[in-house]
């Protein structure tokens, strides 16, 4: 192997993006990592074109001045690190180590945000988990002290207690269930049976399970089924779990008088069958809707609360994250498109099977 050969490949195995550049800034080699940063990067480019952030050019500056290697980093807290950067002068003349001898300087960038991302989402949902478990266990702690109180005295008045405590109990055990399940997709140990399932069997299952609730809040439950006899390899209870929380969601967020759709059609391209539901109701604001599939996130907790439908309150927050995590388990995904007053479509795909 040519040592120039051998050069390409020791920069591509580096598994950060790295540029080697000369005294006047000018990229001599770079390897595909660094297309990442900046995909019209080429040779003779000035690092300056490639790269944006003044902090990063200062660095190699400075080594280039000193011949010395330098690191540094952005931010100044761990928080808001966005990237760590290496400049390491490479010894041409390897007798004279001069500032001048060195002729090129390899300039390695370590991207943080995503680390920083996945951290301080670890540390929001260790902080979600304990608010949501705290609050329905104070109500408890409360309820079972006026319950003492109570319990000799005033019969009616324990026995209502005793079932406020048992609905909050129940949604403590859903949450912990839930998050347990949650758990165990996203680390894959979720045992699926994948069968072939009729899309429209699916959607008719679904639709007869929500309609008592749907009467109750007084919202009128459809389907439109197109190309509903085709077959999609999935886990049926999971899948319709899945629409059974977005049906919930759609009811939940649409005043009575509204309407909820369940349907499906395919995507013939793709090999794909679409599952959709539409409603009429509240709508959710362009912001909010890449963050509605996070774990625990509820637009306006209050204003779920008060459209509370079964035990417990307005729900934890997990049921899009769960959606989303059972499709993705499946080879799909899921969307969400909202207009605020208008209502929502939540859509996701299935494979043919
Ligand atoms: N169809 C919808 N219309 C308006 N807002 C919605 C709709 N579906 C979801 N949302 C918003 O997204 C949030 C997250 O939904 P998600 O299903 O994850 O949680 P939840 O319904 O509050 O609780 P859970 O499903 O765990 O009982 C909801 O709290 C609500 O703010
Ligand atoms: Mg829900």
């Amino acid at each position: 192997m040519s040592y120039q050969a051998l050069f390409t490949s020791l920069l591509a195995a580096i598994p950060l993006p790295v540029f080697v550049v000369d005294h006047a800034l000018s990229v001599h080699y770079y390897n595909q990592l660094a297309c990442r940063l900046n995909e019209s990067v080429s040779q003779g480019m000035k690092l300056d074109q490639v790269l944006q952030d003044p902090a990063i050019l200062q660095l190699v500056y400075e080594s280039i001045q000193s011949g010395k290697p330098l690191k540094g980093r952005s931010g100044k807290g761990k928080a808001d690190e966005r990237w760590k950067v290496y400049v390491t002068p490479l010894a041409h003349q390897a007798q004279n180590e001069s500032a001048r001898s060195y002729s090129y300087f390899a300039v390695a960038i370590e991207d943080m945000a995503e680390l920083v991302r996945l951290e301080s989402a670890q540390r929001d949902f260790l902080a979600n988990i304990s608010h949501e478990l705290r609050t329905p266990l104070t109500s408890v702690r409360l309820l079972a002290e006026t319950l003492e109180d109570a319990i000799d005295t005033d019969h009616e008045k324990a026995q209502t207690f005793v079932e406020k405590i048992e609905i909050e109990v129940q949604y403590l055990s859903g949450l912990v269930s839930e998050i347990l399940e949650l758990s165990r997709i996203e680390s894959g140990q979720m045992p699926m049976v994948i069968e072939p399932v009729g899309a429209e069997q699916l959607v008719l299952e679904v639709m007869a399970r929500m309609l008592p609730l749907a009467q109750r809040h007084r919202v009128i439950l459809r389907t439109s089924i197109q190309q509903g006899k085709n077959l999609v390899a999935a886990d049926s209870k999971q899948i319709a779990r899945v629409l059974i929380n977005l049906v919930h969601n759609a009811i939940k967020f649409t005043p009575s008088g509204g309407m909820v759709v369940i349907g499906t059609s395919l995507q013939m391209q793709k090999r794909m069958q679409n599952f959709f539901v539409r409603d009429t109701g509240v709508g959710i604001r362009e912001e909010e809707l890449p963050r509605i599939f996070e774990r625990f996130y509820k637009i306006d907790r209050a204003r779920s609360k008060a459209d509370f439908i079964g035990p417990g309150g307005g729900g934890t927050g997990l049921g899009l994250a769960i959606a989303r995590q059972v499709v993705k388990a499946h080879g799909g995904h899921i969307v969400a498109e909202s207009k605020v007053g208008q209502g929502s479509t939540f859509t996701f795909t299935l494979p043919l099977s």
